[in-house]
């Protein structure tokens, strides 16, 4: 028996179910996007394999042959390839579940036992694959929701069972992959503060590589879970099959990736069940979080291309909508700030040409003020002395200066010198016979206790309902979680799963109120940003070092994940880069500026105010148009992107000199990408610094196909160290 799922009828409802026949021999479910085949085959003994992924075939028949035609020896397990490989049966490999059963007995062994189809829209499918272990009382479903156009999938599974007693989960992946290829190169990411995504490429050799974190907050401080693996050599940005994999998960993820002894590799990737071993009650539904991956064979541009559309489609919170552009006083003046400062900086912002203005940290506490990172985190009500009028005076101000007004919370957490802590010491994550360990001065709260939930939840709709004219929420999150301890729960290898389910119970909770007022997810930069909570925040921020060449690099291995719009970049005094470059860096993004505008020069305002009104006459290409990347900063002394609009008639292209030895520049012309080879184009500079002039002829039309081929030389030297082009089509 074999089904296509993808050509059922445009009824959205439309559901096909499939169930085994007692004499099946075999059944075949492919799950295709435009691109690519992921072909699962349950045999005779209802075994479920991954018998097919890559590039869709011609022949949908021609999936049964692949097997055959690999002659790698025997596989001593009969399921070297599962869909899903469970522990204590057969299998040998690193599994993707681990159980014991409630009586004691450790093997599990999954069969198919069904599966069914729905389309959820046009575009998008969901495969449900139901599996038995034929001796215990336990079963899991496969999803699998396929993103036709964007060639994406989400993969996740539940466990659940009717078993006599509790079931101890020792390992739960959302799912696990089968690839064959000649060799396999990930491309990994590290980091710390303001060193986030550092990239490393290298060959997998024979056995595992994990890629994890179990800082249980801030999860990605040390290592996000984002990756790439390349097939037979790496993959280019216009060459080569390459896969994206991430999990959409804010906690503790583990990603495994193991090369066989045949040479195939199994990537595993789910909740990390490092201290987490779940015991689940008989009836109780374990749902995983989704492991996303999208494949490209023709490079890296055309998955974050996928990837893009994915998330503004279907994932980033108004993933199509508006975005505001800001002043923010962080930088300007960190703690120190009263109702004055703040009422010229809400004239600043007028006077910049901005659309918000956000307050940042220090508004708040009063028996311990928040005057520095040491005290009042947690006492979430206005500092008396600095805002004696309080926040909705603020509000009002901005809105009587034609601006809106956004502010900075870190709910999550608390100092011990707060009177929360004083009240509630039993939220706090915290050994009570142990020593305490702070980051950064904090302490994380219990998001396992319903009681800490509310609370936090209570912070922003208080603001709201005391303040419904606010416009924009900086949501942080500073510390990691030491002395992982619940006060609350009775079951402590809980602990990192409830504080995750917690988080995003609070987070759907705000949602269902406030479904669309942006939110910036911040964790002293980049230390929390992946899917599974971009779904509630419009927005990220990737680093606090905002030196714009830092930011060059910071935000090009963004970009492989994540859309421009959905990345916050404010200029700021950090990095020796004039206002110019600054501002260009930050355009490729969504623009913010962290700046005191009244120490700008004449010239400096003058510039950033035409540069506000340049990005918002280009603001909706950088964050809806495709991205090519043209030439990257590793290898070469320039950095060039692209942003083209679907029409391929406009686009943006920023180019930045990132080498300052002698004579460095662009010396060979960028061949663009992403053009119409038969459009006529013309490419003028823009945001030009006040009293400079151009040394690019913008009268020349040049054909897509000459850009593409030959490419166009933007002239960056030391002089012209950020150029900034339009590129338009002449009819
Ligand atoms: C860390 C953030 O990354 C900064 O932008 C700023 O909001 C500080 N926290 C405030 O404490």
């Amino acid at each position: 028996m074999t089904t296509y799922f993808h050509h059922l009828s445009r009824c959205c409802a439309a559901v096909l179910l499939f169930t085994v026949q007692a004499n099946a021999q075999q059944i075949n479910i492919p799950i295709e996007t435009n691109h690519n085949a992921l072909v699962l085959q349950a045999d005779a003994k209802m075994n479920l394999h991954s018998i097919y992924f890559g590039k869709k075939l011609a022949n949908a028949s021609d999936y049964e042959q692949v097997g055959g035609v690999y002659k790698q020896g025997d596989d001593y397990t009969g399921m070297q390839d599962a869909a899903y490989s469970a522990s204590g049966s057969r299998n040998l490999f690193e599994p993707a579940i681990s159980v014991t059963h409630a009586d004691g007995n450790n093997s599990l062994d999954l069969r198919y036992v069904k599966h069914e189809v729905s389309k959820v829209d046009d575009n998008v499918s969901l495969l449900k694959v139901t599996l038995k272990d034929p001796v215990y009382a336990i079963e899991v479903t496969l999803f699998y929701k396929s993103f036709y156009k964007e060639d994406v999938m989400e993969q996740w599974c539940s466990i659940r069972h009717t078993e006599k007693g509790n079931v101890t989960l020792h390992k739960f992946a959302s799912a696990n992959l089968f690839i064959k290829g000649g060799s396999f190169w990930l491309n990994q990411y590290h980091g710390d503060w303001a060193k986030e995504m550092q990239p490393e490429e290298s060959r997998l050799t024979h056995g595992i590589k994990t890629l994890d974190t179990k800082l249980g907050t801030r999860a990605n401080l040390f290592q996000p879970s984002v990756f790439m693996v390349s097939m037979d050599r790496p993959a280019t940005e216009n060459e080569g099959t390459v896969l994206y994999g991430a999990l959409e998960y804010s906690g503790n993820f583990r990603t495994d990736l193991e090369l066989d002894h045949q040479d195939n590799l199994r990537i595993t990737s789910g909740i990390n069940n490092y201290a987490s071993t779940y015991t689940l009650k008989s009836g109780e539904l374990f749902t995983t979080p989704a492991f996303l991956y999208t494949l490209s064979s023709n490079g890296k541009g055309v998955a974050s291309r996928n990837l893009h559309n994915w998330a503004r489609n279907y994932k980033l919170l108004d993933g199509k909508g508006n975005r505001l552009t800001l002043l923010n006083n962080w930088e300007a003046t960190y703690f120190d700030f009263d109702e004055n400062k703040l009422s010229a900086l809400l004239k600043d912002t007028k006077k910049l040409g901005v659309d918000m203005f956000l307050l940042d940290d220090g508004w708040f506490a009063n028996k311990y003020p928040r005057n520095g990172d040491v005290a009042g985190l947690g006492d979430w009500e206005e500092n008396k002395k600095k805002l004696p009028n309080g926040i909705a005076a603020l509000v009002k101000e901005a809105s009587s200066n034609g601006v809106k007004f956004g502010i900075w919370i870190e709910p999550e957490m608390v100092n011990p010198k707060s009177e929360l802590y004083e009240k509630h010491p039993e939220w706090v994550v915290r050994e009570p016979k142990r020593e305490e360990h702070y980051f950064r001065n904090q302490l994380v709260l219990d998001l396992a206790n319903p009681a800490v939930q509310d609370f936090v939840y209570g912070v922003v709709d208080d603001l709201f309902t005391k303040n419904p004219a606010l416009a924009y929420i900086k949501w942080d999150c500073n510390a990691v979680i030491y002395n992982a301890h619940s006060a609350y729960l009775k079951n402590q290898s809980h602990f990192y799963i409830d504080y995750m389910r917690g988080l995003y119970k609070v987070l759907e909770r705000i949602r269902a109120k406030y479904p669309k007022v942006p939110m910036m997810l911040c964790s002293g930069g980049g230390g929390r940003v992946d899917y599974g909570a971009l779904q509630y925040f419009t927005e990220f921020w990737p680093s606090d070092n905002t030196d714009p060449l830092e930011r060059i690099f910071l935000q090009w291995e963004y970009s492989y994940f994540y859309p421009a719009i959905s990345s916050s970049n404010h200029v700021t005094d950090w990095g020796k880069q004039p206002i110019k470059f600054r501002t260009d860096v930050a355009m490729m993004g969504k623009l913010g500026f962290d700046i005191v505008v009244s120490h700008l020069a004449e010239k400096d305002l003058k510039f950033c105010q035409d540069a506000i009104q340049v990005y918002n006459g280009l603001k909706t290409i950088v964050w809806q148009g495709d991205q090519y990347r043209l030439s990257n900063p590793r290898s070469s002394d320039v950095a060039s992107m692209l942003y083209m609009n679907a029409e391929k008639s406009s686009g943006v292209i920023f180019n930045y000199l990132v080498n300052n030895r002698y004579g460095t520049g662009s010396k060979l012309p960028i061949r663009m990408n992403g053009l119409d080879a038969g459009k006529k184009y013309r490419i003028t500079e823009i945001n030009l610094y006040p009293g400079t002039s151009s040394t690019i002829d913008g009268n020349k039309t040049y054909s897509g196909d000459f850009l593409m081929q030959v490419g166009f030389n933007p002239d960056v030297n030391s002089g012209r160290a950020s150029v900034l082009l339009k590129i338009e089509e002449v009819k």
